[in-house]
């Protein structure tokens, strides 16, 4: 008897984490530079939205730059200047602070998230006029935009900046490309290859089993197929016992 229901528990167990796979995609970049707005835009948003619960989606905004100290300053030297440092910082900040909003369910932290930095991404690009942090949180009814950008014009956002540099060198040092996508906060040189190109076709590699959202992608496993295996397995496995 109790191996039957052991039996029946780690089948379930097994279905379970068929339903929801779930990878974490670490995500180097930086506010001003071209190839990651292209990156987060056409390729990262679409996938992160139709994949929303298969990703723990972590931006690490600082990229090639690098920090030195002095006395109790930071100084940041940025890969597209020092517009850039101020954008990296506004990035931090609002990974810090945004939040949920309470009155409409949908807009959850990680929703939110998404949708500012992708909307930071793009409108950097224009190039015209200053960092787009308020236009962007308007857009998205964000709310706490004084928060953020006073973050950003002190010391605390230099120290979230500077967190997010040690947290770069820590995957690689120095970094060899931006955009660098890591998943499970490693890097492996085909998945940057593949991620850059198809993100889609990258996230459906690195989820095992993957979803049935994946079964269209060559190179993933069908998920209805494995399921219906799972579920047979387990209903012949009960009967055994
Ligand atoms: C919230 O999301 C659900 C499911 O995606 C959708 O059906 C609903 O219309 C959304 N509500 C609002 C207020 O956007
Ligand atoms: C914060 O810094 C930015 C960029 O240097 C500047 O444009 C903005 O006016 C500053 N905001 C405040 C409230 O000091």
């Amino acid at each position: 008897m109790l191996t039957k229901n052991l039996l029946l528990l780690v089948c379930l167990f097994v279905a379970g984490s068929y339903a929801q796979s779930k990878v974490s995609v670490y995500i180097y970049y930086e506010s001003l530079c071209p190839d990651s707005a292209k990156f987060i835009n056409q390729q990262l948003y679409p996938a992160a939205k139709q994949f929303k619960d298969n990703i723990d989606l972590k931006f690490v905004p600082f990229g090639k730059s690098s920090y030195r100290t002095q006395g109790s300053d930071t100084i940041f030297d940025c890969h597209h200047g020092p517009n850039e440092c101020y954008g990296n910082k506004v990035h931090a900040c609002a990974l810090y602070h945004i939040q949920g909003n309470s009155f409409q369910p949908n807009n959850t932290r990680d929703v939110l998230i998404l949708e500012y930095v992708n909307c930071l991404m793009e409108r950097a690009q224009f190039q015209a006029g200053e960092f787009p942090g308020k236009v962007c949180a308007d857009m998205h009814e964000i709310h706490n935009w004084d928060t953020i950008e006073q973050c950003a014009n002190t010391t605390e956002g230099s120290s979230l900046l500077k967190n997010y540099g040690d947290e770069t060198a820590k995957l690689q040092q120095p970094l060899k490309s931006v955009p660098t996508v890591a998943f499970r906060q490693t890097f492996d040189a085909d998945n940057q290859k593949l991620a850059v190109e198809n993100f889609r076709a990258a996230l459906c590699k690195n989820l095992k089993p993957s979803p049935v959202e994946c079964r269209n992608i060559p190179g993933s496993a069908p998920a209805v197929a494995s399921f219906a295996l799972v579920t047979l397995l387990s209903v012949i496995l009960t009967r055994m016992f």
